[in-house]
Parts: structure tokens; sequence; C-alpha cells
């Protein structure tokens, strides 16, 4: 493996946190789902801190999670959907990481996503057309942070990971 660090980045709904627990599986790397360790280092779940702090205060966490994350070996690491698009945050994993970019077409995303109460930035717009404004607005900055692009879309976890393994 050329460089010590995996994350997936991606839009809500890409699959991220699955295919951490297949590379955790396959790889033998620890795992580190970013959100899931902002929860436990808050005691809030996302929406609550969304509600009570404010996302500039999530957006904070993240970042100073990044920075913790990025001295430590032999990891694949969950990033939350919205991490890559602060710049600093890229630098940061770019230093001992490889980004692997998941997608999957807004449709898919609404079907993963959409029994679920867990994420601030669509729970008042709970639909594909508003998934397929927010995922082309961020898609520059997605498809600028990823060294690997890989589809989701119809394939199993398995599939998913033999390929991120294979272009490692
Ligand atoms: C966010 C994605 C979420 C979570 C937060 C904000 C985003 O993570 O970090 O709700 O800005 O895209 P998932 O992509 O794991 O749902």
């Amino acid at each position: 493996m050329p460089k010590r660090q995996i994350y997936l980045t991606g839009f809500m709904g890409t699959g991220k946190s699955t295919i951490l627990n297949c590379l955790h599986q396959l790889c033998g790397l620890q795992k580190i789902e970013m959100d899931e360790q902002i929860v436990q280092e808050q005691g809030m779940s996302i929406p609550d801190i969304f509600a009570q702090k404010g996302e500039e205060t999530f957006r904070n966490l993240e970042t100073e999670l990044v920075k913790r994350i990025s001295h430590m070996d032999n990891i694949v690491v969950s990033c939350g959907g919205g991490t890559v698009m602060r710049q600093c945050n890229v630098e940061e994993m770019k230093k001992n990481g490889t980004i692997v970019l998941l997608t999957a077409t807004p449709q898919t995303v609404y079907e993963r996503v959409k029994g679920s109460h867990n994420r601030p930035l669509l729970e008042k717009n709970m639909n594909p057309q508003y998934i397929e404004q927010l995922m082309e607005a961020r898609r520059p900055k997605y498809e600028a942070a990823a060294d690997i692009i890989v589809k989701t879309d119809g394939r199993t976890a398995k599939e998913i990971c033999q390929e991120i393994k294979e272009r490692l």
C-alpha cells in the first residue's frame, strides 16, 4: 500500500460506512468513523450538534479531528459527507493518505437515506431534486480532492472494496 491512510469521502448515502467496515476486514486496517467519533466525544447526536451549536461548530470539530487523525498509521477513515468541502482538511488528509471518492446517483442516494433522521442537511428537503442540487454544487470539490473515484450504484460492498484495493 503506497500510503498509510485511506480516506473514504463522498456525498451522504454513497456507502462510506459500509465500505469502511469492508476495508477494515479485508485489509486489516484500524477503522475510524468521523461522525461516530464526534458524536462520542461531544456526547450529542449530529442533529443535536447542528441544532444547538450550529453547523460552523460541527465543521470546526471535523477539522480538529482530521488534524488528529492525520498522525495515525494504518487506518481507514470514513469522513462526513462535507469534510472535503474545506480545503485545509483535504491538504491535511493528503499528507499521508489516499482520498477515495464514492459516488452514486441522486436517486440511489435518496433510496438509501430516505428513512433516516440523522442528516440535518436533508431533514427539510428529503427528495431526489434537492439531493441532486446539493450534489452538483459540491461535485467540483469532491472531484478535485479525489485520488480515486469509485461508482457504487448497483454494486456489492465486496466488489467496491476489491476495486479500491486494486487501485490503491
Ligand atoms: C454531512 C454529512 C453527514 C454528517 C453531517 C453533514 C454533509 O455524514 O457529517 O450530517 O455535510 O454532507 P454522512 O455523509 O456520513 O451522512
